[in-house]
């Protein structure tokens, strides 16, 4: 059975995720990092209990990105993955998202889904937000792909809109044991 994760799922969803991060198939995700993103997963149930689950988180309006894809061993090579896979982009279909992406190292797997690779730097520099925290932040092997929707594509454009610097009258505070002093 497929559905949306719900609270008492996340515990079983750390141990699949973080028994994959052991074997440096995926990021080490925390508990506060499950509880926080919880509506991104997808969770297939066999058992009783959760034996998959798969990400979906949304990057900007020309995209979502799948992620935290992991099978508990013993049930790989049942469809599990695929259907997970399948689960996540009819939501971001029904969400309106024109494509999804992943960084993989399962380029087979999501070949038979429909992705295609693509060149990293082509995708929103949003997705590396997450990068600063892997180890192999800067010798990255994952492959990039994407797979395009069955949604129109939208008029927003691919990349959210850069800072701007804009100056601002400051007045720090600085605060120097018992002393206190202003700054302008
Ligand atoms: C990748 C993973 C999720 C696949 O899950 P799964 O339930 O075993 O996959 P499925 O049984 O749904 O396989 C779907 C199809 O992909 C193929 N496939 C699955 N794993 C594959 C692999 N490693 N290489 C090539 N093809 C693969 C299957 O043969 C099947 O083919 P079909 O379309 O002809 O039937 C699972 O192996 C896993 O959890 N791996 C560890 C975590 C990981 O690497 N996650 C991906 C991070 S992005």
């Amino acid at each position: 059975m497929l559905r949306h994760a719900s609270i008492n799922d996340i515990p079983a969803i750390g141990k699949i995720i973080n028994d994959c991060a052991e074997s440096g198939l995926m990021l080490h995700r925390s508990m506060a990092d499950l509880y926080e993103n919880m509506r991104d997963f997808h969770v297939v149930i066999e058992d009783h209990k959760v034996v998959g689950v798969c990400g979906l988180k949304i990057v900007w309006a020309s995209m979502a990105e799948v992620y935290a894809l992991a099978v508990a061993p013993e049930y790989r090579g049942r469809g599990l993955g695929r259907q997970l896979v399948l689960s996540v982009i009819d939501e971001a279909e029904e969400l309106g998202l024109p494509k999804l992406m992943t960084l993989t190292y399962e380029k087979e797997f999501f070949a038979r889904l429909g992705f295609e690779t693509v060149d990293r730097q082509s995708l929103p520099l949003k997705v590396w937000s997450e990068c600063v925290r892997c180890p192999k932040n800067q010798a990255c092997d994952e492959v990039a792909m994407v797979r395009t929707l069955e949604t129109p594509e939208n008029t927003v454009p691919a990349e959210p809109p850069r800072p701007v610097q804009v100056d601002v009258p400051v007045q720090l505070t600085v605060y120097a044991g018992q002393h206190r002093q202003n700054v302008d």
